[in-house]
């Protein structure tokens, strides 16, 4: 390929305008003439989903490997393991000559009723961050582009191609942008694609501010911005704001509208040129790594995600140790999940595994000689409704086994990419299956197929619940890992699973009226929330069992007071106080003791997972930067470090915390303030400055208000209302005692004081 800076002079308008789209739904136009050729990208996130050729339907791909959906990757909480599965997808990719997976997806969960929420890692924007972060490193470290997806603020199905998220600035900055941040500065995603909404009423397709200030300017994007497919609105005022790719192609249609606004001078050929410049960069890093030779080991990735897939797994409850199974002889599967298991999600993301196994063969094919397993199958894949047949043979096994494993979850039309759920319950048929299940066995192990929170009605009946997400293709193999103790649990939940609906705070304001959807929760998303109204759960963030047991000794900090430039390091040693090898995710959360404004009770901001054999310690350590501490501060346009205490907790989930600290923050940065005559006169109060005037001006008053004892009620009303008076009042209220000059005086002391 010729130099980016020759293809621009050799480039004609219409050429120019013509690579600001694709040719057809996966590939990049060519310009034969220049030698420029096209090429592909294509679905992700969890798996390489190209559409075979020749005319074959959208949902036709070719086999890839399925690793699980992003709701169980993010519940590994293991960044190197998310670089292997980055790494697995990079290779597939390029075996299939493809240049860049779209994906992943680093959305927040406002609302456990999004469809798409098993494509998203968390409610929580760290641990997006950085689980996205590391998916990208891996796929890019293999030479193919990651897309970072759907840049900004689309935690929703409903109306997603035009609902207008209206969200305040501090939610932004703080919970839903974070975690493209992250991923943008740390793994620098070759493209980052925008979302189709619109944010405080611009698409994010032509939000300038979004991709050009925020993306471009602050974060030093260097890829390029790729539409979702079909969310270009006007074609010439994206790429003014900053938005180069449309995909799919179109025919040419907006091509023709780049030309004709180039040709009126509404758009520069300077302004173009930018986006296409961007363009041929990436085509350049494709076309360089391009390798017809590539190839990859299917069955390595195969074992690969059977080990992600277990880890990817949640041990919810586990009440007198009925897992892992041991000394049982009769096992029940019960669940027709068991066979056919349920094991990604409906939409783009939906793709062809490269093979499939399900738990009832896994599970015969490690048994241990002497272990039956039974299977029935206890409700029908094709119908929601509870089948009497089904139920009556599944009570039977259930009667005869020693312990029911019973596999329910939600079926397809109840989450998918496109549509929202609009409860949290799971098909009738399931909760039948678990009712009859309960009437015959008190050994019950529930393993749960969804990608998103429900509601378990029937917890307290089942002393162990398994929370095994979409897995991907080896479910059914790491299901089994972890059942009969071949595995030891290790994920944690990256969501809170309420107890009602109604409990979450997005609750009365999603998914909008039609036209917008308000955020006026805020900041107050997920666990942020529940913390704050001190709401119990059924299960909170970070949650999740082992079959091992961790202490935790106690922290040490490296410095006990920081600066708001400082890093802080905290460890604190863990012990596998158990009798199995297992993993413990460290969790830290932040707390601002004395904020000025309204901040969470405490929000995650570093974590570590750390493999340990009985018996043995190891120390943690965990590293804090200012933005650890700051809040962003709407008034300065910027992140923000308040001086006064923060109490670190370090813990097991974020309502198991086990370990806490202090360190107090010294910042030298200052919020801007002006004193004038309405700043309320209690600011004078202990001020080098003011102390005195506001020392007299209390006395002054209060005599004005007559004598009054200082335990009088009154007299704690009167030193309120005037401590909270405007300055204005002490020439008005006190008869011009303070003369106005002297007030203006005082005021510009004030002010120089700073
Ligand atoms: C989805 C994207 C996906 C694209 C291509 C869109 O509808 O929102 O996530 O990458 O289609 O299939």
């Amino acid at each position: 390929m010729k130099t980016v800076d020759v293809l621009l002079k050799e480039l004609t308008l219409e050429e120019k305008a013509g690579l600001c789209s694709g040719k057809d739904m996966w590939t990049t136009k060519a310009v034969e003439r220049l030698g420029l050729p096209s090429w592909m990208m294509t679905d992700g996130p969890h798996g390489l989903r190209k559409q075979k050729p020749n005319g074959a339907g959208f949902m036709d791909a070719i086999p890839a490997t399925c690793f699980p959906s992003g709701a169980g990757l993010a519940s590994t909480w293991n960044r190197d393991l998310l670089e292997e599965v980055g790494q697995a997808l990079g290779r597939e990719s390029k075996a299939e000559q493809v240049g860049v997976i779209l994906g992943p997806g680093a959305n927040i969960k406002r609302s456990p009723l999004c469809g798409r929420n098993f494509e998203y890692f968390s409610e929580d924007p760290y641990l997006a961050g950085q689980i996205a972060k590391h998916h990208i490193l891996g796929v890019q470290s293999q030479g193919v582009g990651a897309s970072l997806k759907h840049f900004a603020v689309n935690n929703q199905e409903k109306l997603r191609m035009t609902i207008d998220a209206i969200v305040d600035e501090r939610t932004l900055r703080e919970i839903y942008l974070p975690a493209f941040e992250t991923a943008v500065k740390e793994a620098q995603p070759w493209t980052v694609m925008c979302s189709y909404n619109r944010i405080n009423g611009t698409y994010a397709a032509e939000n300038k501010w979004l991709l050009t200030t925020v993306l471009k300017e602050e974060w030093g994007h260097t890829g390029l911005v790729v539409t979702d497919w079909g969310a270009n609105n006007d074609r010439v005022a994206g790429i003014k704001a900053g938005q180069e790719l449309e995909m799919p192609g179109n025919g040419g249609i907006t091509d023709a509208a780049i030309v004709k606004a180039v040709q009126e001078g509404v758009l520069t050929m300077a302004e173009l040129d930018k986006a296409v410049r961007r363009v041929l960069l990436l085509t350049e890093k494709v076309l360089a790594e391009l390798d017809p030779k590539a190839t990859y080991d299917k069955a390595a990735h195969h074992t690969l995600a059977r080990k992600v897939a277990a880890e990817a797994m949640v041990l919810l409850k586990n009440e007198g140790g009925l897992l892992p199974l041991s000394s049982q002889k009769r096992v029940a599967f019960l669940g027709a999940f068991a066979q056919k298991p349920r094991y990604q999600g409906g939409g783009s993301s939906h793709m062809t595994p490269t093979q499939m196994d399900d738990a009832v063969t896994e599970a015969r094919k490690i048994a241990p000689a002497g272990l039956e397993i039974s299977y029935g199958a206890g409700y029908s894949l094709t119908s929601d409704a509870p089948d009497s047949k089904l139920l009556a043979e599944a009570k039977t096994l259930a009667q005869k086994a020693e312990v029911a494993v019973v596999f329910i979850g939600m079926t397809d039309s109840f989450e998918s990419e496109g549509f929202d759920r609009t409860h949290l319950g799971i098909p009738a048929s399931h909760l039948a299956l678990i009712a009859e299940v309960v009437k015959v066995q008190k050994n019950i192990v529930v393993v749960l197929s969804n990608g998103s929170p429900v509601e378990m009605p029937w917890l307290d009946k089942v002393p162990a619940v398994l929370e095994g997400y979409l897995g991907g293709q080896a479910w059914g193999g790491a299901v089994v890992d972890l059942l009969f103790g071949r595995a030891n649990p290790s994920g944690k939940l990256a969501e809170t699973f309420p107890l009602r609906l109604e409990d979450n705070s997005s609750y009365l304001n999603f998914p909008g009226d039609g036209k917008k959807v308000e955020y006026r929760e805020g900041l107050f998303v997920g666990y942020r929330h529940y913390d704050a109204l001190k709401l119990p759960t059924l299960f909170p963030f970070g949650h999740g069992l082992s079959y091992t047991t961790f202490t935790y000794g106690k922290i040490v900090l490296d410095k006990s007071t920081i600066t708001d430039k400082q890093t802080l390091t905290v460890k604190v040693p863990v012990t596998n106080s158990g009798k199995v090898a297992g993993a413990e995710v460290v969790q830290l959360y932040v707390a601002d003791k004395s904020a000025s404004v309204l901040r969470p009770v405490r929000e995650l901001k570093a974590f570590a997972k750390v493999f340990l054999n009985p018996g043995e310690t190891k120390t943690v350590e965990l590293t804090l930067n200012n933005r650890a501490f700051a809040f962003w501060s709407v008034e300065t346009q910027d992140w923000f470090v308040e001086s006064g205490e923060f109490e670190l907790n370090v813990g097991s989930s974020s309502r198991d915390l086990r370990q806490k600290s202090i360190v107090t923050v010294q910042s030298f940065q200052k919020l801007p303030f002006v004193w004038d005559q309405t700043t309320p006169l209690m600011l004078l109060k202990n001020h080098p400055v003011g102390g005195e005037f506001y020392q007299a001006a209390m006395a002054e008053f209060l005599t004005w208000f007559g004598a009054l004892d200082k335990d009088d009620p009154a007299s704690l009303m009167m030193e309120a209302f005037v401590a909270e008076m405007p300055l204005r009042n002490l020439v008005r209220m006190t008869a011009g005692k303070l003369p106005e000059a002297q007030l203006d005086e005082l005021i510009k002391a004030l002010n120089q004081a700073g």
